[in-house]
């Protein structure tokens, strides 16, 4: 049986990924220092699959932990998810942003020169994008500057990831540029877990409709796009998470073309705001209470993924419909408040 490090794997893709990766009949090995998660995602984990990942609970930043986490598994490839992620907060504490997403990846890609562990899935963004000047987006459209000391962080762990392959061949790597994932596990037993107020629509949407919040503020009905709202590709969590399976093997088995490989994960379709409201209105039968008002700073106006690249080389296509991902969306935050 193959072991897999997944770091940041008590968080929102890492818990889908690991049930994935189990379901699949791999060892999985947890690294997460629970910054933006809980422990009991691990139950969650043990309840779909019947079976309970390893799980070490330290900050990967750190560098004696690390060296002993690879002494004390023999790992076979590494999924690193392991990130601070929330856009505004990266804007108003930069240094630790910079500190945590970038240390932590030289300190994991220096163990797996070290112990010969060749591959890692890296979680990237098209936040790397930018407003692209062609719409569907493909993996050669050039990275724009940054918007937010988080988007910079993708941008420079993709440069440092190259780098390191160039100088060590040996090494290989597939980075993933997710486009906005959404949704949970059809069990209900894992989901996202957004701490405070949520920034992403998604969470805001279901808190919403759980009466959490008292209204959904819908930013900017101005854009250049046929209903005004903006436009982002939505995909499914657990499409999102077969996809890191795939790549894994792909790398495991010797099948990737080249040492540094990176794919869009999108569904290929364009969705905007008013459209997913409606969308969740339509499948959970919720009506959300929602204004419009002025454009969010730092958004861009519309983005949807060319998703040809990973289709015909992962052979990999999210294909779950938008309705049923909002419905398990919607399930979740129902289960976590106890909703009936
Ligand atoms: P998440 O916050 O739910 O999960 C990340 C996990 O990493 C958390 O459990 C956190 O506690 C852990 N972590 C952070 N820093 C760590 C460290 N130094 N050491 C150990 N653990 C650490 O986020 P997510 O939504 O699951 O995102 C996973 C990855 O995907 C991140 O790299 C993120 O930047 C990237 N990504 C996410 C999205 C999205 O919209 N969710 C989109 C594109 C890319
Ligand atoms: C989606 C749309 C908002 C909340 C972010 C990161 C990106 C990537 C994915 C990690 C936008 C609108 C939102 C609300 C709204 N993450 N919206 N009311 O901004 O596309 O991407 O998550 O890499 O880097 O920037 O996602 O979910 O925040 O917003 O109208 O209360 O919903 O303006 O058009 P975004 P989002």
């Amino acid at each position: 049986m193959q072991t897999i490090l997944v770091t940041g794997g008590t968080g929102y893709i890492g818990s889908h990924t690991a049930v994935e990766l189990i379901e699949k009949g791999y060892h999985v090995v947890i690294v997460d220092n629970l910054l933006n998660s809980q422990i009991e995602v691990l139950d969650g984990i043990e309840a779909i699959t019947g079976k309970r990942p390893a799980f070490e609970e330290f900050d990967l930043c750190d560098r004696q932990k690390t060296a002993g986490l690879f002494r004390k598994y023999s790992i076979d490839a590494i999924i690193h998810f392991a990130a601070r992620k929330a856009v505004g907060e990266s804007v108003s504490m930069p240094l630790e942003y910079y500190h945590n997403n970038l240390e932590s990846l030289i300190v994991l890609m220096e163990n797996m020169k070290a112990n010969k562990v060749s591959s890692m899935v890296f979680s990237s963004s098209c936040t790397v994008y930018g407003q692209p000047d062609e719409l569907p987006v493909t993996e050669k459209a050039p990275t724009k500057k940054a918007l937010s000391p988080y988007g910079y962080t993708k941008q420079i762990a993709e440069d440092i990831i190259q780098d390191t392959l160039y100088a060590h061949p040996e090494l290989k790597s597939i980075a993933l540029r997710y486009f906005n994932p959404i949704g949970a596990h059809p069990s209900a037993l894992i989901g996202e877990l957004p701490l405070g107020v949520p920034q992403n629509l998604v969470p805001f949407v279901t808190q919403t409709a759980a009466g959490v919040r008292e209204k959904l503020r819908v930013f900017g009905n101005d854009y250049d796009t046929p209903d005004g709202s903006a436009i982002r590709d939505y995909i499914y969590v657990c499409d999102l998470a077969k996809a890191h399976v795939v790549a894994v093997k792909r790398m495991l088995e010797g099948k990737n073309k080249s040492n540094y490989e990176m794919f869009n994960l999108g569904t290929g379709t364009g969705s905007s705001v008013l459209e997913i409201i409606h969308a969740f209105e339509e499948a959970t039968g919720q009506k959300i209470n929602y204004e419009i008002v002025d454009r969010r700073e730092g958004d861009i106006e519309k983005v949807w993924a060319d998703t040809r690249l990973a289709n015909e080389e992962l052979g990999w296509k999210a294909d779950t419909p938008l309705e049923t991902t909002l419905l398990t969306a919607w399930q979740w935050e129902k289960r976590i408040r106890n909703i009936h």
